[in-house]
């Protein structure tokens, strides 16, 4: 074909699909990160966002692709139903909430990021704006802009700070003023990109602006669980679900759940997840859903499904699962130990981790910064509040570099 007859075809495309960077930003540095480390450089590359081992190779869990390859033609091949395999979304809600005994409205979807998307097509109206919180995992944005739908933020808290109750009763209040209904999507506990949760005071807090404001308007709290399985707080992280299972069975705020098995069974690239709302089970919310599934999708990957079902059943694999997940904690734990203890030698503050892959070092000004650092080799991802860094990648050896040259970059 002609190179002209390839470069002429942009002007089928609409013209407010046109200016959009060639590729994801993230995925862009990792690309740059790579290239220079290919090239023979010493490259520190922190902006990756999958688990990798000490000496650099990803992460797949045994217990997961045992199970994996056991399962049979007819557990890979056939169709998935429409809105998921009952059974594989029951078994997925247990993980979390295992006293239900229902899923209630539920659905399959590739990924979180599938359960994400289709809360936005029916919690909110084309042109309304969904709450999250600053920082906020970026696809959020570009999930939203996709949907024709905008992102406000309320603050996270800071390492050592309450929330900011005042900041988040106006945010919720301003949207359910001007557009009567609120959706709001909380990455709690484990949150990427700050390596911290919500503690129980900030729940208890949030639990009460939201009931408050279901009185003037329909209120979803949908719940973003990538990370739950990585943390150095498993109790923490029970008590959560337990203060929201309590929030989303007084009904009157829609509790549901963002349900992924990318990094909880490091299938990332298996595209598995559910969106699931097990406290209600209103037909219509559910008819709702089957409908986004069918237009969006059809149906899901049923191999991930079907694995899921067998891990349900076999006690032994969920026990070896589990010590796995418990291994990966401890080393992002005694990675996140490492990065605090050379950021504190070098006179900066420590992030204090408590779950997920990611911290976040504040920064006066993210892209200057993370621009010095790349002149030193070492990549991480500006954000308007500061640098993420991935401990899913970072090597404990590598904490010192990191910590001077961050020194460096934030003196200039
Ligand atoms: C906070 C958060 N939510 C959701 C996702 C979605 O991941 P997936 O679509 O692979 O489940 C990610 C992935 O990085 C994430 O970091």
């Amino acid at each position: 074909m002609l190179q002209g007859t390839l470069t002429g075809m942009t002007d089928q495309l609409i013209p407010t699909r046109r200016a959009f960077p060639a590729d994801d930003p993230i995925f862009a540095l990792n690309a740059e990160a790579v290239a220079r480390k290919a090239a023979g450089e010493s490259i520190l590359n922190a902006t990756v966002g999958a688990l990798l081992d000490d000496s650099g190779q990803l992460v797949v869990l045994d217990s997961v692709m045992d199970l994996w390859r056991d399962l049979t033609a007819l557990e890979i091949a056939p169709y998935a139903p429409i809105a998921g395999d009952p059974a594989f979304l029951k078994a997925l809600v247990k993980r979390h909430w295992p006293q239900l005994d229902s899923a209630g409205a539920a659905c399959a979807t590739p990924g979180g990021s599938g359960a994400l998307a289709l809360s936005l097509r029916n919690f909110l109206e084309p042109g309304q704006t969904l709450l999250s919180t600053a920082p906020f995992w970026g696809p959020y944005a570009t999930l939203a802009t996709e949907n024709g739908m905008h992102l406000a933020t309320a603050p996270w808290p800071a390492v050592g700070q309450a929330l900011d109750g005042a900041a988040w009763d106006a945010a919720l209040r301003n949207l359910m003023k001007t557009q009567g209904r609120v959706l709001l999507w909380l990455n709690d506990p484990c949150h990427n990109p700050t390596g911290r949760s919500l503690s129980t005071a900030d729940r208890a807090v949030l639990s009460g602006l939201l009931r408050e404001v279901s009185a003037l308007g329909p209120v979803t709290l949908l719940l973003d669980f990538a990370y739950l399985d990585y943390t150095r707080e498993p109790g923490a992280v029970a008590a959560a679900l337990e203060d929201y299972a309590a929030l989303g069975a007084e009904g009157r705020v829609l509790v549901g759940a963002s349900l992924s098995l990318s990094k909880s069974m490091t299938l990332y690239g298996a595209r598995c997840g559910a969106l699931a709302f097990p406290w209600c089970g209103d037909p219509a919310l559910q008819a709702a859903l089957t409908q986004s599934c069918r237009g969006t999708w059809s149906n899901c990957a049923k191999a991930p499904q079907s694995l899921l079902l067998r891990l349900a059943k076999d006690g032994k694999a969920q026990a070896r699962l589990a010590a796995e997940h418990r291994h990966w904690s401890e080393v992002l734990a005694a990675r996140a130990s490492a990065l605090d203890a050379a950021l504190e030698a070098e006179g900066m503050d420590a992030l204090h981790w408590q779950g997920g892959f990611f911290v976040t070092v504040p920064a006066a000004d993210p892209g200057a910064a993370s621009g010095r650092l790349k002149a030193e080799g070492v990549y991480t991802v500006p954000l308007p509040e500061g640098l993420r860094v991935g401990l899913c990648a970072l090597r404990p050896i590598e904490a010192p570099r990191f910590a001077q040259a961050l020194r460096r970059a934030a003196a200039r």
